[in-house]
C-alpha cells in the first residue's frame, strides 16, 4: 500500500504508540493479576479515618428545568461563558451522580454499577474538584466519595484556582467556572484485570462521564467544556497525585448560563 505524507511521518515519529498498541492487543495479553490470583485493589482511594466528610443533597431531589432527551442530545454543545452564580448544592450533587453515582456495591464489594459504563466494572476515577462556586462550600480542591455520596474537603484555599487554570494552559473558563471537573485515574483498578489493555479502557471510560456531566449540565442551564490540553506534570502536581499510579485523565469545566 502507498503511504501518504501523513502516515508515513506518524510511522517515523509514533514508535511508542505502534509498541503500545502491539502490546495492548486482546490476544497479545499476558494473565491478569486477577487470574493469577492478586488480591484487587480498593474500589475507592483511602481517606484519613476521622476525616470530616461533607454530606450532599439526595441527587434526585434536583429540580430539572429541561426534561426532553432529544432537545438535550441536540441542545448539547461545548459552553466557555458562564455566568457569576452559585450551583445550589442540590445541582452539583446531581452532577456527581450523573458522572459518577453509585447505584449498587455487590455483596462481595468487589464491584460497583454506577450511572456510567466501565470496562468490567471497574471504575478506575476518582473526581477531584476545583470548587469556586457551590452554594455553602469554601473555595478550594475537593474530592467526591462515590461510594459515601459525599466530599472530602483536601484544601481550601482560593490559589488553587490559579494553579489548575496555570496547569490547563490558562483557559479563561476553568478560572471563571462555578466547578471544574478533574477525573484522576487510578490505573491499578483496571491493570488488574485488563494489564497493558487498561489505558485504552480507561480513557474510553473518561469519554462516558464526561458525556453524561454535558447532557446533565443542559438539563439544569449549566454549560461544559472539556479539557483535554492541559499540562500533565503541573496538574498532577496541583491535584498531588504521582502521574504514574494516578494520573489526571480528562477534566470539564462547568458554570451557570443565562
Ligand atoms: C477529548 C476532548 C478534549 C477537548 N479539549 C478541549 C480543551 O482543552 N479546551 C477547549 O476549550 N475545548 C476542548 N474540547 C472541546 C472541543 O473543542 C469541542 O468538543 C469541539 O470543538 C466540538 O464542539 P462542541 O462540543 O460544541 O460540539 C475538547 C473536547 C474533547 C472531546
Amino acid at each position: 500500500m502507498m503511504e501518504d505524507r501523513n502516515t508515513q511521518e506518524m510511522g517515523e515519529t509514533m514508535s511508542t504508540w505502534k509498541d503500545y498498541l502491539e502490546a495492548s492487543k486482546y490476544q497479545n495479553m499476558p494473565d491478569s493479576q486477577q487470574k493469577k490470583g492478586i488480591t484487587q485493589p480498593p474500589l475507592q482511594m483511602a481517606y484519613e479515618a476521622d476525616a470530616q466528610l461533607i454530606s450532599l443533597p439526595d441527587p434526585q431531589e434536583c429540580t430539572l428545568s429541561e426534561s426532553d432527551f432529544k432537545n438535550i442530545i441536540q441542545k448539547r454543545e461545548s459552553r466557555r461563558q458562564y455566568i457569576v452564580k452559585e450551583l445550589s448544592q442540590s445541582e452539583f450533587s446531581y452532577l456527581l451522580w450523573a458522572t459518577q453515582g453509585v447505584k449498587e456495591v455487590n455483596e462481595a464489594k468487589t464491584f460497583t454499577r454506577r450511572t456510567v459504563p466501565s470496562a468490567g466494572a471497574r471504575h478506575p476515577f476518582e473526581t477531584y474538584l476545583l470548587i469556586n462556586q457551590v452554594q455553602g462550600l469554601a473555595q478550594g480542591l475537593y474530592r467526591y466519595l462515590a461510594l459515601e455520596h459525599k466530599l472530602l474537603l483536601l484544601e481550601a484555599s482560593a490559589d488553587i484556582n490559579q494553579k489548575i487554570t496555570e496547569a490547563c494552559l490558562k483557559q479563561k473558563h476553568v478560572q471563571t467556572s462555578a466547578v471544574t471537573f478533574c477525573w484522576v485515574a487510578d490505573i491499578a483498578r483496571t491493570y488488574w484485570r485488563y494489564g497493558e489493555r487498561s489505558f485504552r479502557y480507561i480513557l474510553l471510560d473518561a469519554g462516558h462521564v464526561c458525556q453524561n456531566l454535558y447532557l446533565a449540565a443542559e438539563t439544569i442551564q449549566c454549560g461544559v467544556c472539556a479539557i483535554a490540553a492541559f499540562d500533565d506534570d503541573l496538574m498532577n502536581t496541583a491535584l498531588g497525585v504521582d502521574g504514574i499510579h494516578l494520573f489526571t485523565a480528562y477534566i470539564a469545566t462547568l458554570g451557570k448560563r443565562e
